[in-house]
């Protein structure tokens, strides 16, 4: 096998199960000494919650971060986003004119500060409500005039990101960055604000064994091809996914 991008959402796909998680480091790292094999983890956790997590969980040093849902870029070791993307992102993107249309909906409450960033504004939204709550909030972006895109993660989250960001965004410009093709890219993910990564045209995806039904769903309607479903959970889905 030779020299591919390995991307990876965190949270209940590439962190969730340490035994697995070791393995997949050893073997990660091995490839990446050998081959030249690129690591990306591509996460909705701001940076105050990634390092939270870096701090809790034996994970490699990454090639590039991709954070707050695709809206920040690190190259790895680099305390400095990438300036090439947030320029990209704040193209026609008003977060305070976002900001005042979501409050005359009371039944979104605003994450904590740590989660709102200047290129996402992110709430809880009960799953009870969300679907016809969110086609309702859309009308009222599209009459301010707003283009941007919402992203329902796990019946909990909604985020409010620019219309040229988020994780598939983030990938396909790295991809671009380092003339990686589609064809040796891989990427991983649980739930639903992995699935811009996994729409990708040619993208080789695996959805891990405990994976959302957000996930479960568009895989089942769209039958994807070069997709991977594999039985096991968190890190060892994703190894024999590879496999
Ligand atoms: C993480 C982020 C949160 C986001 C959610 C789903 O929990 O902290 O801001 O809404 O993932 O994308
Ligand atoms: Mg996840």
């Amino acid at each position: 096998m030779s020299k591919f991008m390995f991307v990876s959402d965190l949270d209940n796909t590439l962190v969730g199960d340490e035994t697995a998680l070791a393995e997949l480091n050893r073997l990660l790292s091995k490839h990446r000494e050998q081959h030249g094999t690129l690591i990306v983890y591509s996460t909705a956790r701001s940076p105050t919650l990634y390092q939270q997590l870096r701090r809790e969980q034996d994970m490699l040093e990454p090639d590039f971060t991709v954070l707050s849902v695709g809206t920040i870029i690190y190259p790895g070791g680099s305390d400095h986003t990438d300036a090439q993307w947030s320029e990209v992102l704040s193209e026609g993107w008003d977060r305070d004119a976002v900001v005042a249309t979501t409050a005359h909906f009371p039944a979104l409450t605003p994450q904590p500060d740590s989660e709102q960033t200047p290129h996402k504004a992110s709430y809880f939204l009960s799953g009870a409500i969300a679907d016809d709550l969110i086609s309702q909030l859309q009308d009222a972006l599209i009459q301010k005039g707003l283009d941007v895109q919402t992203v329902y993660s796990s019946r909990q989250d909604l985020d409010i990101l620019p219309r040229q960001g988020n994780k598939g965004a983030a990938v396909a410009f790295l991809q671009q960055r380092l003339n990686m093709p589609q064809s040796h890219t891989v990427v991983c993910g649980d739930s639903g604000n992995d699935l811009s990564m996994f729409q990708a045209a040619n993208a080789k995806g695996i959805i891990v064994g405990n994976a959302r039904d957000e996930l479960r769903e568009w895989h089942q309607r769209e039958s994807p091809k070069d997709m991977s479903v594999p039985q096991a959970r968190c890190a060892g889905g994703i190894l024999e996914g590879l496999r």
